[in-house]
């Protein structure tokens, strides 16, 4: 397809400052041209968005961050705006993640006004969807990836304002993929929802796939069909892990 893929690198609680240096050798080690055939991202946890995105060397790397308040200001102790990320230098953020669905009781009602947040200050927002194990178990994932699209992604998503990662939840930091034939599946799916909904932006809309993406199986994650990118986690924190990941595009 030419839809330019994306891999991004969420940090999760991981990370100091002592981690700029290896931020700075994973710019280096992107390169001109792997930049070319691939949008690379890091979102950090938000203490580090400012100075990674003072280092992203040649800005082959971009920053974003991994949540953000629906409000633009105001008397929300300890919550950050998604203006406050982009004056930072953050370009997107994640959000709907599932470990913030479990731990902070997000919702797709939640997740959808932060979408709008994201937009209103210029974030690109990286909505997560993805069934448990045991929905999967009950062939209802399907279902609940649909409805979780339904929920989370506002109206007027755009092709250049939203990315989609698909993480079956059961999938992530648990070494445990899905078949690729299963990932298809599922990335049509959502392709087809996307369509549906968003016209030409649903077509060209990427949709990442997340859940235990490692050097070893990227590759062949990476060709599925409607899979345009990656949303890594634990492999996003060593720098040759990473530029592993990274090349299944070169
Ligand atoms: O956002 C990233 C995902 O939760 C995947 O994490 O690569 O450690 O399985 P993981």
């Amino acid at each position: 397809s030419q839809i330019k893929p994306l891999v991004a690198g969420n940090w999760k609680m991981n990370g100091h400052r002592a981690q700029l240096a290896t931020f700075a050798q994973m710019c280096r080690g992107v390169g001109p041209a792997l930049a070319k055939s691939v949008d690379v991202m890091i979102c950090p946890p938000a203490t580090l968005i400012y100075s990674l995105a003072a280092a992203a060397v040649g800005e082959r790397i971009a920053v974003g961050a991994q949540d953000c308040h629906a409000a633009a200001s105001g008397a929300h102790t300890g919550d950050l705006s998604a203006e406050m990320l982009a004056d930072c230098g953050a370009r997107a953020v994640i959000l709907g993640h599932s470990e913030r669905r479990a731990d902070h009781g997000e919702t797709d009602r939640s997740v959808n006004g932060k979408a709008l947040a994201a937009w209103r200050a210029g974030l690109t927002a990286i909505i997560c969807v993805g069934e448990t194990e045991a929905e999967r178990k009950a062939g209802r994932a399907v279902e609940v990836v649909s409805g979780q699209l339904a929920g989370s992604v506002p109206e007027g998503a755009r092709s250049d304002n939203t990315v989609i990662a698909y993480e079956p939840v059961w999938a992530i930091g648990t070494g445990l993929t899905p078949t690729a034939d299963d990932v298809e599946e599922m990335h049509r799916e959502i392709r087809s929802r996307l369509c549906a909904s968003f016209g030409d932006h649903g077509k060209d809309m990427r949709i990442l796939y997340g859940g235990s993406v490692k050097p070893g199986n990227a590759k062949e994650l990476m060709a599925v069909a409607n899979v345009n990118g990656a949303l890594v986690g634990g492999a996003s924190l060593k720098t040759d892990d990473f530029l592993g990941i990274l090349d299944a595009y070169r």
